[in-house]
């Protein structure tokens, strides 16, 4: 199972180093696959055991491109994990092209990608979420050794109330049928549903946004699911 928070634009630099040290030795004792990804702002040089990435890059080494980060600053922090696609950033301009434009250049320096799809309400009451997700991943390499799909619909996301459990499994029954990857749920995942949601068929995993930003539920979360 894999376990990632996206903190999205919360924690300081001091706030998230508290946060690494508490989770690295939870990890110390307890080995799980777990990525997060903190503000930019907050990166930190170490040796995790957690996976540390990244929220936003520009798919550049470095150059002229204002008030963005590339690689060489992701290489200062050891980063070989990047979240592209999020629902938050597409709407806050991240286009079809540009999200092409990371995922290659993510793939080409051979980054863990979790590459983040979701339908809106409207979509899914139209009975249009397949062809909606269909098109979202039909530019990206489904084969890639190193994706992760993640299904976040958007009306879950930050609304404390997830997608039903029927609904997601017909998405991810879909989407196993275009990649081998490992899927994620994330939408309001919390200590009340992740046990339902973790038994999902073909779910692998899930990506937590604001419950995950108290170290203590993130690390009660990780705990709900016992190793078999
Ligand atoms: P919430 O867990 O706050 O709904 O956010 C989910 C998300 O967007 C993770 O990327």
């Amino acid at each position: 199972m894999i376990f990632a928070a996206n903190l999205k634009c919360n924690h300081s630099r001091a706030s998230f180093e508290l946060y690494a040290k508490r989770l690295n030795e939870f990890l110390g004792l307890n080995k799980r696959e777990v990525f997060v990804f903190p503000p930019s702002t907050a990166l930190l040089q170490g040796d995790f055991k957690f996976e540390l990435g990244v929220q936003n890059f520009y798919p550049c080494i470095n150059g002229a491109f204002t008030g963005e980060l590339g690689k060489e600053h992701l290489d200062e922090f050891g980063v070989k994990a990047v979240l592209i696609g999020h629902s938050e950033r597409r709407a806050l301009g991240d286009n079809d092209e540009l999200i092409r434009a990371k995922f290659d250049f993510a793939k080409k320096h051979k980054y863990k990608i979790i590459f983040c799809i979701g339908e809106d309400l409207n979509t899914k009451k139209e009975n249009k979420t397949k062809e909606f997700l269909a098109a979202q991943i039909k530019d990206i390499d489904l084969a890639y050794e190193n994706l992760i799909l993640a299904y976040e619909p958007i009306y879950s996301i930050g609304t404390g109330l997830s997608a039903g459990s029927k609904d997601i499994a017909e998405v991810l029954s879909f989407l196993t049928s275009k990649t081998k990857a490992p899927l994620l749920y994330g939408g309001s995942v919390n200590d009340k549903n992740i046990n339902e949601i973790l038994s999902i068929k073909d779910c692998d995993g899930v990506l937590v946004g604001s419950f995950a930003l108290k170290i203590e539920n993130f690390i009660n979360l990780i705990k709900s699911y016992k190793v078999q």
